[in-house]
């Protein structure tokens, strides 16, 4: 999959995708992501202007659409086909793991990360993105969403977690939270692991585990269960798959 992402701060990106999985499946060209500076398509003026104050007053500064709109035009003109075009704001859609899977089936993502009070409105008019949020609370900018969607779709690429773990994992998932893990040693301070784990039964670890899955959404995300997530979508494969 390639990602291109549009941003005013190109330096917060490298090191996260340099680190880990990220970094693996970067280096194993399972994942290629280009940073694009917005900077470079500025307004032809002497300060080299990506934003201004907003129309009518208030505070902070807006992103220009001149700017924005010739960086995404520029960058999905680069490769034969466009990008499915995401704009990272608080007023998306909310990310979810439904949302993640449908984008990691994609051959390309285009992302543009605002900062400052947002965009110019006719960013959206001219170009129609999609909207996408990472939950209902205000960000300095849209770097960090960003992230979060390119990590959140990666791990699902084929080849990216490595030995079957995504396909299993996701499976077993089926909108429940993760039961409880457990690694050495058995003992630690007096908590014992439970002896299930210990037993060498496939079947009976299996049935556990699925029991602690329900119970612990139960107690914690009920409203997983009910199959009416905050979006009323319930949820799919939320349980986690640690590196
Ligand atoms: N930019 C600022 N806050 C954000 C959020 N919650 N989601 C996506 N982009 C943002």
């Amino acid at each position: 999959m390639r990602i291109d992402v549009l941003t005013l701060f190109p330096g917060m990106f490298l090191p996260f995708l340099d680190e880990s999985i990220l970094g693996r499946a970067r280096r194993r060209g399972l994942l290629e992501v280009q940073v694009h500076d917005l900077r470079h398509w500025a307004e032809e003026d002497r300060h080299r202007s990506v934003d201004d104050r907003p129309y009518g007053g208030g505070p902070g500064m807006v992103l220009m659409p001149g700017p924005v709109t010739r960086a995404v035009e520029a960058v999905q003109g680069a490769c034969p086909r466009p990008g499915r075009l995401i704009l990272l704001t608080p007023q998306g859609r909310r990310l979810d793991q439904a949302l993640l899977a449908g984008l990691a089936r994609e051959e390309r993502l285009v992302l543009v990360a605002g900062h400052y009070e947002g965009f110019d409105e006719r960013v959206r008019l001219a170009l129609a993105p999609e909207e996408v949020s990472v939950g209902d609370y205000v960000l300095t900018g849209g770097e960090l969403p960003a992230l979060v969607l390119i990590d959140g779709t990666a791990r699902l690429l084929p080849g990216v977690l490595g030995d079957g773990t995504s396909a299993a994992c996701e499976s077993f998932g089926e909108g429940l939270l993760e039961y409880p893990q457990y690694t050495r040693p058995a003992e630690f301070r007096g908590m014992r692991v439970p002896e299930v784990l210990l037993s060498g039964d496939h079947g009976a670890i299996a049935r556990w585990r699925s029991e602690q899955s329900l119970r612990r959404t139960r107690e914690r995300r009920p409203d997983l269960l009910a199959g009416s997530g905050p979006q009323g979508q319930g949820a799919q494969g939320v349980q986690g798959t640690e590196e």
